[in-house]
């Protein structure tokens, strides 16, 4: 038994050494130690074994198992050393890396979002409505009259069934206030659409952040307190804002908002970044009529509303001099972002 185990050992390590691929050396370990393997077989021989000698060759077993085992490993390990240096062996891991390019959101999406976060926190909900309006949510809900010039055709896309392209994201106003009663704190971002001659400041295409906050006693401190925190959110807590009267049909009183930008190396300067005002009563009682209750009553409720230029708000945060940049997509500039 002990000269079979020794000559079993010293052909299994053999083997073993001989293995010069994975294959080779899988096929011996299942040839030595698996089921029928040489070791195996020879193991089931300790039942013949005399009880005196049982220790002595278990022993001997034991210790030719772990010696065949270690060769295992050792060989397996060497055969994974080869492989990696054969692997690596075309690779110059002196040459400088690759650089990677990251993606980022475009800078139109950036400020999206900051925007919606600053309001969200003040409690502000999502609300939407179609790009493709009708005059009635467009303009006449928001009390603008048939004369009025943002409704000619030179300003505004008609389409020939009468539908337009939403000059502003007001009519969202309206369409909510259709469907919900106050309390309502919405805001509505999406783009907008006007004839507009394209250049530096322009395009016919834009993006605007509309805002309405309807209940009970709301005021024209509630406005200011809101949109200045908000426009010290964006641009810094030193920001200036200013509230410059103005008209808009649907507020009244309506404001325009200017913030005082300090740019480096340039005198500051106030630019207009949104308007905004007291919800005009009118606007209420229609909304009232076209529901047939009094949920909006100007006796019962208050609002101020507010709507801004997203595309605006991206061009002063990066002093960006072309709204152009933001629609042509070209790398080298939306990289900037990343
Ligand atoms: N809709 C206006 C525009 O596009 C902006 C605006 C002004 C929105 C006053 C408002 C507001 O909600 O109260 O020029």
């Amino acid at each position: 038994m002990k000269e079979k185990i020794d000559a079993i050992q010293a052909e299994a390590l053999a083997r073993i050494a001989a293995a010069d691929d994975a294959r080779t050396l899988e096929e011996a370990r299942v040839g030595i130690l698996g089921k029928k393997g040489t070791l195996t077989e020879v193991s089931a021989g300790m039942r013949d074994v005399p009880k005196e000698q049982k220790a002595e060759i278990g022993q001997l077993l034991n210790a030719s198992r772990s010696a065949i085992t270690a060769a295992l490993e050792t060989k397996q390990s060497a055969l994974q050393d080869a492989a990696d240096a054969q692997a690596l062996a075309g690779i110059d891991a002196t040459l400088p890396a690759r650089p990677v390019h990251h993606g980022s959101l475009h800078p139109l999406t950036l400020i999206r979002h900051q925007a919606l976060e600053v309001l969200r926190r003040m409690g502000f909900a999502l609300a939407d409505g179609p790009e493709i309006e009708d005059e009635f949510h467009c303009f006449d809900a928001l009390n603008t009259p048939a004369d009025h010039p943002a409704r000619n055709e030179k300003d505004t896309f008609y389409f020939d069934s009468g539908k337009l392209l939403r000059t502003h994201t007001s009519s969202v106003q309206i369409r909510t206030m259709e469907n919900q009663a106050p309390p309502i704190r919405i805001i509505a971002p999406g783009s907008a659409y006007r004839r507009d001659e394209i250049d530096a400041t322009h395009l016919s295409v834009f993006n605007q952040l509309e805002g309405l906050y309807v209940d009970r006693d709301v005021s024209l401190g509630d406005l200011k307190g809101t949109l200045e925190y908000f426009f010290r959110e964006m641009f810094g807590s030193e920001t200036e804002v200013r509230f410059r009267p103005h008209f808009f049909p649907f507020t009244e009183p309506s404001f325009e908002i200017d913030v005082k930008l300090h740019a480096k190396g340039q005198a500051p300067k106030w630019i207009e970044v949104a308007g905004c005002g007291m919800v005009d009563p009118a606007v209420f009682e229609s909304i009232d009529a076209g529901r047939k209750d009094d949920a909006f009553s100007p006796e019962k409720v208050t609002g101020f509303a507010f709507g801004m230029g997203l595309d605006r708000l991206a061009m002063i945060r990066w002093g960006i001099k072309d709204i152009r940049l933001l629609i042509e997509n070209d790398v080298r500039f939306l990289r900037q972002f990343a």
